[in-house]
This record gives C-alpha cells, structure tokens and sequence, in this order.
C-alpha cells in the first residue's frame, strides 16, 4: 500500500460540530484496542466514559487527522489541576461496580501517585486522555503530530506542562520520542481491588501504565 507524505495530512481542533464524527472514529480505532477498555468487561465502552470524552471537546483543545477529507487520528486532552487526585477518587467511587468505575480506580491510583501539577509545582497541566491512530496509516507519525498539536494549544492557553498516561507501549515509545519524561509506572498486575483481585488485565505486550509529562 502506498502511504501518504506527512504533508498530505491535515491537523485540525474538533469543533463541536465534528464531536460525533471524532467518537465514531475511536470507536473504530481507538476503543477496541485501547489496553483499559480490553482489559475490563465487557468489551464497549460505557456511555459515562464516551461522555467524558466529549466533554473536553469545548476546551478547544482535541484534534484530529484528515487524509482527503477522511479523519485517519483524533487526540483528545482537557485541562486539570492540583485537585485532580481527589477529583479523581471521587468519580472513581461515584462509578464504583461498572466498567468505567474500574478504569477510574486505576486511573485514580495513577493520579494520586503521579500528582503531577505538585510534583511540578505549577496550577495547571493539560492532559491527554485518548489518542488513536486508523491501522492502515499507523507507523506515518500521526500520532506524533497529534501530540505536537496539542502541546502548542496548551503553550497557546498558558498550561506548564503536558502530561500523558499511556496505558499502550506504543503510546508510550512515542511520547519518549518527544521527549517526555517518565514520572510514574503502575504494572497493571500490581494495580488490586480490595479483595486482592487484579483490576484490569490487559493483552501483551501492555504490561504497564506510564505517566509522561512534557515541560512546556
Ligand atoms: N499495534 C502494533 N504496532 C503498532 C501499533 C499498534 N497498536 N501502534 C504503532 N505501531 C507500530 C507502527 O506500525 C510503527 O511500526 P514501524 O516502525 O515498523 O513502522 C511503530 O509502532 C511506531 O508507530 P508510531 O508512529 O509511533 O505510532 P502511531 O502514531 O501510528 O500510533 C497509537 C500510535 C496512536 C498509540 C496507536 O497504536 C493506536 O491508535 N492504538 C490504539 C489506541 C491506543 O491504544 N491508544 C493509546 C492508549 S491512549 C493513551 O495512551 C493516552
């Protein structure tokens, strides 16, 4: 197959007119692999974690991929703050039992430990909650470009840093291509519920989640 040159690929924001386009789009290339949506049953996302999805589109600060007018990636970031770990712990509750519950007290234990906007000493980090890239153009850097788009929006609106949790080794080999820096790392068989049992389980080769986050 032959592949398109970088420059046949056009990077756009998601308006709110284009947000149900951008979820059918990871609905079909994003979701289905995604290592937390595997790795929990069932298989399709919940409707509270598509709406939490959508939610950051009117932050102005999701984008997606076009190759001749047909969305080929889409990355979804939003903003947070130094209360995001608590913020984090209670929708995790409020959601305890469901599918989406699970992925919440996962990615609560990723907040309270990475607890980047302290860490770093600044009131406020854009971060990236989905990125996902059509099978047929992975491997094109898409990805990349996606993150870089996003990092200029947050340089644009005043946010220090990005950060990231990627639950994929690919996401993650990419943002250390970019130069993130690795802040924390959770193996998923380390990450139990109360009664000692794995919380989520996803396929090889994702055997951990990794917090990255890029200075601005
Ligand atoms: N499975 C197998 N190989 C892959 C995958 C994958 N999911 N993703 C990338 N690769 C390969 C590419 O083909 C390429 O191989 P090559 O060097 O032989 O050509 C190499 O890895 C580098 O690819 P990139 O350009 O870095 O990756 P790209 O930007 O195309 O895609 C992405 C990365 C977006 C993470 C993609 O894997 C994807 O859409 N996955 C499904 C959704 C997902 O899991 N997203 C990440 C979790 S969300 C998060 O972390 C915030």
């Amino acid at each position: 197959m032959e592949h398109p040159e970088p420059s046949d690929i056009e990077v756009r924001q998601v308006s709110p007119e284009d947000a149900g386009d951008m979820m059918t789009f990871l609905l079909t290339h994003y979701y289905p692999e995604e290592p937390l949506t595997v790795g929990t049953s069932p298989p399709e996302p919940e409707t509270a974690d598509k709406e939490f999805l959508l939610s950051n589109v009117p932050f102005g600060t999701c984008f997606m991929a076009f190759l001749d007018g047909r969305i080929v990636g889409a990355v979804v970031a939003g903003p947070k703050d130094i209360h995001e770990p608590e913020h984090l712990a209670e929708e995790a509750k409020k959601h305890a039992g469901s599918k989406w519950g699970r992925i919440l007290h996962l990615l609560s234990a990723v907040e309270s430990a990475s607890d980047v906007c302290r860490r770093f000493n600044v009131p406020s980090s854009l971060h990236v909650h989905a990125l996902g890239v059509d099978k047929e153009q992975r491997g094109r850097n898409l990805g990349a470009r996606l993150m870089t788009a996003v990092a200029q929006r947050a340089r644009d609106l005043g946010h220090p840093l990005v950060c990231v949790d990627c639950t994929s080794v690919f996401s993650a080999r990419l943002v250390q291509r970019l130069g993130y820096q690795l802040v924390n790392t959770l193996r998923y068989e380390d990450h139990l519920d109360a009664s000692g049992q794995q919380v989520i389980r996803p396929p090889p080769p994702h055997e951990s989640v990794q917090t990255f986050v890029l200075q601005l």
